[in-house]
């Protein structure tokens, strides 16, 4: 799959088929993490890949904006360690890593992890007390309930300017 093809087909997967995902898919998930750019190359991350049912059953239970982790094959928890911008770099990873993930077949979603849920979720994977938990990503061979274009975007005219902020961009073709 080329990278734009990966691009425009990805989209948010909340469902999972129960197909295991191989050391060697994991492994390219994670070394297209380790290859993202990042402020001043710091590398300020750690990726926690939990493949245990019984914890990823139990982050389901904790992240309630994200209680479809509990049917995922793979969770990988995202953890910034000192960094100036935790999640500019965090997210150069993510995204690499979705879509690397989507190119094999798999699907993800990016759960959002607030106050308590992120001191316990840090306590059930032993994650120091100093660094940043961003998010766990679910990863499973994707189940698309709606097929489909996928959720809309606003159209490019709306999001682009030409030299100035306000002037329409306009396209030769
Ligand atoms: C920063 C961020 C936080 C998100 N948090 C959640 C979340 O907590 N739970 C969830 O189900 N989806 C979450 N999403 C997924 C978005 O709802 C989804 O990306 C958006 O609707 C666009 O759909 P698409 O990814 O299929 O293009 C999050 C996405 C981003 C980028």
């Amino acid at each position: 799959m080329d990278v734009f093809n990966a691009i425009r087909t990805r989209r948010t997967i909340r469902d999972f088929t129960d197909a295991p995902v191989s050391d060697a898919v994991l492994h390219k998930i994670l070394q297209a993490a380790r290859w993202a750019p990042s402020s001043s190359n710091t590398q300020p991350w750690h990726f926690i890949a939990v493949r245990d049912a019984d914890t990823i059953k139990r982050l389901g239970e904790i992240c309630t904006q994200g209680s479809f982790i509990g049917k995922s094959q793979v969770a990988i928890a995202v953890v910034m360690g000192e960094t100036r911008r935790p999640q500019l770099d965090a997210g150069r990873a993510l995204q690499q890593m979705e879509l690397v993930a989507w190119s094999e077949g798999l699907g993800t979603c990016f759960v959002g992890i607030r106050g308590e849920q992120q001191d316990e979720v840090k306590s059930l994977l032993g994650i120091p007390e100093d660094m940043e938990l961003i998010t766990v990503l679910p990863f499973g061979y994707r189940i698309m309930r709606e097929p489909g274009t996928g959720t809309p975007r606003k159209p490019m005219s709306e999001i682009t300017h030409g030299e100035k902020f306000g002037q329409a961009l306009t396209f030769a073709d």
